[in-house]
């Protein structure tokens, strides 16, 4: 199979896109098209066709030429988004490429259409002097070839409402209703992301279009009005013959700035034990759950020795990558280290990166000498890179790993300074 293959595609490392494939921004008539492969790839979106198309053309962070779609003899293969996001970062917006919705038509998979899909989305922000991409794998092996390595993790916590403290805060906390009550919470979310590391910048036609319309909203606001934390949340309802009312209630956003607001949150969620038979928080912020309820036992959990109580899962989700290493250091300060590093990065995907990169870093600022070389040797591949940039990974970690490997001279601590940062999240889906 392989070997018939082998002389239709080149199934080698390979840095052009095969002259027969076309990747191009989507157009209105590649719709019907478009719909055909969506539809076929995530059967799981309950959507009419006409819906998948109304929701290529309306949705509030794309648009319809932010679609790209692989064209080979005239007929669509497949196709991808590509959001402009921007993300957080010590009080900095940095532009990030989402891609989102790749999918391949059936008759084409296994092809290597989604390999030079996203051969060319890197060339595309390569261009566009975006300096990061990130996206939600179906296989994270799949992205970590291309250069995107892991950043995201989450404990996914389920327990009975009632087994949180009703603390006497939740009073404050009232469902947002009006114009003044969204604003609030939009710019606590400003004042929450910003002080994180990889939250993404939400413009306001998402609050709008992705939660205000669709999700239930609370706020915590203090004695003066502001809004001091607020949760996004979903009911899951429970199948209609079992249960006349209960639900699950499924956690979106939990942001709070002040301990009361933390307190009060916990609290309303506490009193929904009457109608709720689990609360969801999928948290990124390691937020001690198991110290907060009762009893750390997930709703339906098990309990054994190795184990102790089942508390919660843990997930590997969102990816990052580095398009353009020498573009990443510059786009935000990094932590307080001073030194040389010379950087030599394995990139299949973007050659800039594999040009050996030395770099003066004073007090957490990059600069980049006239040498090309001196300081320590820094080599590793980019989604490694990645996710040590993003703070996910610990560079003493990855060295013991073998996923990095320093050489030559310096003071090697400065460097663990320069990557210390908090965790990142992201709250957002796409
Ligand atoms: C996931 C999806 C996009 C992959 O598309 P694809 O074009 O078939 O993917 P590729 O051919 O580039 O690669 C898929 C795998 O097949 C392998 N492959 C591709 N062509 C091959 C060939 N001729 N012989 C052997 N292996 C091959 C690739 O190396 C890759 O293997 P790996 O995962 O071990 O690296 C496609 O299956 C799809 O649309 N699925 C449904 C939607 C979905 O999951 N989207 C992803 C959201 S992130």
């Amino acid at each position: 199979m392989r070997a018939e293959l082998q002389g239709i595609i080149d199934l080698g490392r390979m840095a052009t896109t095969p002259a027969e494939l076309q990747v191009r921004r989507a157009r209105d008539g590649d719709l019907p098209e478009m719909a055909r492969i969506h539809h076929a790839s995530f059967p799981s979106i309950m959507m009419t066709m006409e819906e998948r198309i109304s929701y290529f053309r309306n949705d509030p962070r794309l648009r319809l030429e932010d679609h790209w779609v692989c064209e080979r003899k005239g007929r669509l293969v497949g196709m991808f988004a590509l959001y402009n996001f921007r993300m957080q970062r010590g009080r900095t917006a940095i532009p990030v490429g989402g891609i989102g919705m790749v999918a391949v038509a059936p008759e084409a998979r296994r092809q290597r259409i989604a390999y030079w899909m996203m051969l060319r989305a890197v060339q595309i922000m390569e261009q566009n002097n975006v300096p990061l991409s990130s996206l939600y794998p179906f296989s994270h092996g799949f992205y970590h070839k291309l250069g995107w390595g892991v950043i995201g993790k989450t404990n996914l916590f389920r327990f009975p409402p009632g087994t949180l403290p009703g603390h006497p805060e939740r009073v404050n906390v009232e469902p947002v209703r009006t114009y003044e009550d969204q604003t609030g919470v939009m710019s606590c979310y400003e004042r929450f992301s910003s002080e994180m590391n990889g939250l993404l910048v939400r413009e306001e036609p998402v609050w709008f279009e992705r939660i205000f319309k669709s999700q239930l909203c609370y706020a915590y606001r203090n004695a003066k009005g502001e809004t001091e934390g607020y949760l996004v949340f979903q009911y899951r309802p429970l199948p209609y013959a079992e249960h006349l009312t209960a639900v699950d209630v499924k956690v979106h956003d939990f942001v709070w700035l002040t301990d009361a607001a933390l307190r009060g949150l916990i609290g309303f969620l506490a009193a929904q034990s009457d109608q709720a038979r689990a609360v969801i928080v999928c948290d990124q912020t390691d937020l001690p759950f198991e110290h907060i309820v009762t009893d750390p036992m997930m709703s339906g959990g098990k309990n054994n020795w190795d184990f102790g109580s089942e508390t919660a899962w843990v997930g590997s989700g969102l990816m990052g990558r580095i398009i353009n290493l020498r573009r990443t250091l510059t786009a935000a300060r990094l932590g307080p280290g001073t030194g040389r590093i010379t950087f030599e990065l394995m990139d299949d995907l973007n050659p800039v990166n594999e040009e050996p990169l030395t770099v003066d870093f004073e007090a957490g600022k990059a600069s980049f000498p006239k040498a090309t070389s001196g300081g320590i040797l820094w080599k590793c591949d980019v989604a490694v890179m990645s996710s040590i940039w993003w703070g996910a990974l610990k560079l003493p970690e990855a060295k013991h790993l073998g996923l990095v490997k320093l050489e030559g001279e310096g003071d090697i601590a400065f460097i663990s300074k320069l990557f210390s940062l908090p965790k990142p999240m992201c709250n957002d889906y796409f």
